[in-house]
């Protein structure tokens, strides 16, 4: 199934999003909306209310309340964006320049925490205690995983498992609260709720496991961000830590240095490395893992369209470009 299949999926439902987002966009200050709606307007492949509305498709309750729920949780990951490039110093994003590089850092802060906000009171109206508590919850791993991210910049000690940590922190967990929280909504069974949560986790782990090996083989102009920014902020991740472990004491020690001193005078050695070593392969083959065991928890959900949607976005997640 093709991206476009999917999509087509919950078509009607993908556009009642899009108008709420543009909608909820609203503020009394100009420069709130201009900034918002400039991120916003960029695009962006919307996965994660994609999950909302297919989880509530497949179960034949793609109303409303998932379009909300769809809406809230895209404003959680674009208010998160906006926090990531003032804290990586990107300068680009979907394909333009990023809000901090166009207007700077103070602004960018303050539109994130403006959609988060935003965010929040979408969910209120959702009166959902239980969608409320997983949401809530979230944006604290997410906030955590950011700063612990931060505290292993420039450590080339960091463990794979302490890497692991990271990502689903700073991302699984959004993955993993769009299922969850759609499950909620529509009052599915504790096991289905487990099941699709989990889903969502793995998807999520297999997604940013797959945006790290792009950062080393992307192609920019496609993905519409930098490539490199990871080793030039001394990004000690999954492809680094594996070559690490891999190769000569010598070629070892080139990547040490490199995390240690950030920027990217060293990329075409580390690079080199890299590939000897396998290590984006290694890499590519952990986000596979994550996508099979993603797939077998969707065994609990009735066969539908929406299903095998939610079965190929899983697929698409590790064969992306973009
Ligand atoms: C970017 O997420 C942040 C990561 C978790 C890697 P996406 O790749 O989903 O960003 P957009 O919304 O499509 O721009
Ligand atoms: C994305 O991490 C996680 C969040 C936005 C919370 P990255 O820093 O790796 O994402 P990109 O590469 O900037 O999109
Ligand atoms: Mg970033
Ligand atoms: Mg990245």
């Amino acid at each position: 199934m093709h991206i476009k299949d999917v999509l087509a999926t919950v078509g009607e439902e993908f556009q009642a999003v899009d108008k709420l987002i543009h909608e909820q966009l609203e503020s009394r200050v100009p420069l709130v909306e201009k900034i918002a709606d400039y991120i916003v307007s960029s695009g962006g492949k919307r996965i994660r209310p994609l999950l909302v509305l297919l989880t509530a498709k497949a179960f034949d309750r793609c109303n409303d309340d998932a379009v909300k729920l769809a809406t809230v949780i895209e404003f959680l990951h674009t208010a998160t964006l906006l926090h990531d490039d003032v804290v990586d110093t990107s300068d680009m994003r979907r394909g333009n320049l990023t809000a901090n590089a166009k207007w700077g850092n103070a602004p960018s802060v303050l539109v994130g925490d403006f959609l988060y906000s935003r965010a929040f009171e979408m969910m209120v109206e959702l009166a959902s205690l239980p969608v409320m508590k997983i949401l809530s919850g979230a944006t604290c791993v997410i906030a955590e995983g950011e700063v612990l991210q931060l505290t292993n910049v420039k450590n080339p000690d960091t463990t794979e498992a302490q890497y692991m940590e990271v990502i689903h922190g700073k991302t699984a967990m959004l993955f993993e609260a769009s299922t969850h929280s759609a499950a909620s909504l529509l009052e599915l069974n504790d096991q289905q709720r487990l099941a699709l949560k989990e889903y969502g986790k793995e998807l999520g782990m297999a997604f940013q496991l797959v945006d790290d090996v792009l950062d080393y083989e992307g192609d920019a102009e496609e993905m519409g961000k930098n490539v490199g920014d990871d080793l030039a902020e001394g990004k000690p991740t999954l492809p680094l830590i594996h070559a690490m472990a891999n190769a000569s004491e010598e070629d070892s020690q080139v990547i040490r240095n490199a995390i240690r001193k950030g920027g990217l005078d060293d990329m075409d050695n580390v690079l080199r490395i890299v590939k000897q070593c396998g290590s984006l392969d290694y890499t590519r083959q952990q986000a596979q893992a994550c996508r099979d065991r993603a797939q077998a928890h969707l065994d609990i959900v009735p066969a539908s369209a929406a299903r095998d949607a939610l079965v190929a976005l899983a697929n698409i997640a590790v064969e992306r470009t973009t």
